[in-house]
């Protein structure tokens, strides 16, 4: 464990290197936002001009507030709201900034419990498809297709089959729960940089290898084209909207956790290229995504606009008439699984910090309360697909009059929650925040500052108030 001198001048766990720093904030930024969320997304809103739409907005507003809170955690040397309110009182600014770095905790801890769901999913879909290679390795044909001997109903109906299952869903989200608790309980340096140097370099190497593969037996030429040509006229403002949301949710912006991860930074500040370094990873994982999943499904003639169905039921039916269909597709699923855990350990790290931070909790106190429940959360949230389908948790809200319970959560803290904090951040640090300190903390200096500073004080504030607004009362779009 690497430990090193707080402000109080107490011990502190945190990161060895600059480069662990990247690696496990690369590993928060890339999870289900890049290849479950993005592409379904980009295929839904007919790709091209979203996905431009979206690069957008990732350089000119999530750059921006990716070194925001990164300055404000390595300013502040602590949990988030510790560390809001150590900015804000060298700034002259009121303590109750820290609102948001609070508001930031309870988002984390609520994403955490329905991620830890969905990436539940993926670790069925891992087993259903590990159980499928070892049969084809048994009968001496490993390199089949998926799934063989099933109809496109009967390996489509597997969803359903799950949603309908209680008991399943709830033991794979303990697992993946169990184990994002597991690391967070063992630390910065022994938890989460671990897991981040093991799973990073692996889901590299996955994602490369599945997009060449893709690219080989796949319809790569018709994916670029979908993904990269725009049609204008599908720029909607829900659409508009939604990339918005998408790229904050990608970078993992709002939620306080780059404040989080920030304030474990012991040395340096080379901040802006270490932001550039993060949001750029981040929108490359989700376009390479793009571009290992959609060569595949226009192979097979399948609908891109699939929906979050997408990597569930069109792309295993896909794998079935692919060559080594049964291996590639378990490797897909331990893909996503291996993006999935490091994201999920940087959100329940967010609350566990703040019960270390502010609570005094050992960490192991705070990261079992939390991620217990989370779990709890989480088992309402599986529980809406079945016995619970009925349930309208903020019914009385036109907005999620027809949402499950996942989707509830989801949305309120995607719509809500997110852009309210990431509004809130770029208030803060563009006007509040003594700019003397910003430069020393950031290292950003000249033109690159004044870049920097009309963003974060002018464009973030106006455009993320944007988001938030139309996301609330979609009436404004006129829809
Ligand atoms: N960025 C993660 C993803 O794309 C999700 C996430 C959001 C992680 C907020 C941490 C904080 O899946």
């Amino acid at each position: 464990m690497v430990a090193a001198a707080s402000a109080s001048g107490a011990s502190r766990d945190g990161w060895s290197s600059r480069s662990a720093f990247i690696l496990a904030a690369i590993g928060a930024a890339v999870g289900l936002g890049n290849v479950w969320r993005f592409p379904t997304l980009a295929g839904e809103s007919g790709g091209g001009a979203f996905v431009i739409f979206y690069i957008a907005c990732v350089f000119l507003l999530g750059l921006p507030l990716v070194l925001s809170e990164i300055f404000i955690g390595r300013a502040g040397q602590t949990d988030a709201v510790g560390s809001i309110k150590k900015v804000a009182e060298d700034s002259g600014a009121s303590p109750r900034w820290s609102i948001f770095g609070a508001m930031g905790a309870v988002a984390a801890f609520l994403i955490v419990s329905f991620y830890s769901v969905v990436a539940g999913w993926v670790l069925y879909y891992a087993g259903v498809m590990g159980w499928d290679l070892l049969q084809a390795i048994g009968s001496g044909e490993p390199f089949r297709g998926a799934l063989v001997g099933e109809s496109q109903e009967m390996i489509q109906g597997r969803m359903g089959n799950l949603f309908a299952s209680p008991g399943m869903l709830l033991s794979m989200h303990l697992l993946f729960m169990g184990l994002t608790l597991w690391i967070v309980a063992r630390g910065v340096g022994s938890g989460i940089e671990k897991a981040a140097t093991w799973l990073m370099p692996m889901f590299f190497v996955l994602l490369v290898g599945i997009t060449i593969y893709g690219a080989v037996v796949g319809d790569m030429t018709d994916a670029i084209k979908f993904l990269f040509t725009p049609d204008w006229s599908k720029l909607t403002p829900a659409v508009m909207n939604s990339a918005l949301g998408q790229a904050l949710f990608s970078l993992s912006l709002g939620v306080a956790g780059l404040i989080t991860y920030g304030s474990y930074i012991q040395e340096g500040s080379k901040l802006g290229s270490t932001s550039a370094a993060i949001a750029i990873a981040d929108t490359s994982v989700a376009l390479i995504a793009g571009m290992m999943i959609f060569p595949i499904v226009f192979a097979v003639g399948l609908d891109p606009a699939a929906g979050p169905t997408l990597v569930f039921q069109t792309l295993p039916f896909a794998f079935q008439s692919m060559p080594a269909g049964a291996l590639i597709g378990f490797l897909f699923f331990v893909l996503i699984l291996v993006a999935a855990v490091t994201s999920s350990i940087s959100l329940l790290e967010v609350p566990t910090a703040w019960g270390i931070g502010e609570r005094g909790w050992s960490r192991h106190k705070s990261a079992l309360i939390f991620g217990g429940g989370a779990f709890l959360i989480g088992i309402a949230c599986l529980l809406g697909y079945n016995v619970w389908a009925d349930v309208r948790l903020l019914g009385f809200w036109s907005l999620f009059e027809n949402t499950d319970i996942l989707d509830t959560v989801d949305g309120f803290t995607g719509k809500v929650m997110l852009p309210l904090g990431a509004l809130l951040t770029s208030i803060f640090v563009g006007w509040k925040a003594d700019q003397k300190m910003v430069q020393d903390v950031t290292g950003l200096t000249g033109p690159m500052f004044g870049v920097w500073r009309f963003l974060i004080a002018w464009l973030c504030p106006l455009a993320v108030g944007i988001i938030l607004v139309t996301g609330l009362f979609p009436s404004v779009l006129g829809g």
